[in-house]
């Protein structure tokens, strides 16, 4: 069975996403581990609920990036994965963890990229006045946001919207688009080559709509 890992700080709502695809035989994938640096992030309910396996590593006081990011490499090695799901991890990875999980490291972004890397990018597609927002799938490279395009689904941006109506909007589309995402993977369909993605043998990321 293809054996995926999560990674999140928070919430984990696209966490329960993929669990909740899992149970409903959408995707078919075993998620091995939820890995979080929040003892308090609710994503550790959700995981103990679905009866996963939940590991907490966070940095010690002084740790240095790199010394925190060889003891996730060294987990992540350990537990020995094919994918490892970015879903709300808020740190970010370090160069040598990041070579060394090449092509199975990715990472949901709420924008449309390469468009509002970073964070609070509601707050910056309503002051833009964007008619069109949306969410990202992506390969994590050692730029923050900035590897290589897998998918993308897009929302509309309605007159009425404030940050909170639109982040539930690509919420929600982000919890179809990543469990979609990570099927694709487990069927064998997304390849990595030279830094160019392809997508059942298409070049270049895919625009989803649901
Ligand atoms: C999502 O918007 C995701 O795109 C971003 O962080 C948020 C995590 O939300 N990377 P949740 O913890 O999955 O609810």
């Amino acid at each position: 069975m293809y054996n995926i890992i999560a990674l999140a700080s928070g919430n984990g709502s696209n966490v329960q996403a993929i669990i909740d695809a899992i149970a409903a035989e959408k995707c078919p994938v075993h998620l091995s581990a939820v890995i979080t640096d929040n003892p308090d992030a609710y994503v550790l309910k959700r995981a103990e609920a679905a009866g996963i396996p939940t590991f907490v590593l966070k940095p010690y006081p002084k740790e240095s990036s790199s010394a925190f990011n060889e003891r996730l490499a060294h987990l992540l090695r350990a537990l020995q994965c094919d994918l490892i799901v970015l879903a709300g991890y808020m740190r970010i990875l370090s160069p040598a963890l990041v070579r060394e999980f090449e092509g199975h490291l990715i990472n949901i972004h709420p924008a449309l990229l390469p468009k509002y890397k970073g964070l609070d990018t509601h707050t910056r597609v309503l002051a833009a006045k964007d008619a069109v927002h949306g969410a990202t799938v992506h390969f994590v490279s050692e730029g923050v946001d900035d590897g290589a395009i897998i998918a993308q689904t897009e929302v509309e941006v309605k007159p009425y919207d404030t940050v909170d109506t639109l982040r539930k909007r690509v919420l929600s589309r982000e919890h179809k688009l990543y469990p979609q995402v990570i099927t694709w993977f487990a069927h064998g369909k997304v390849q990595l080559k030279d830094g160019k993605v392809s997508v059942g043998g298409v070049p270049g990321g895919v625009k989803v709509s649901f």
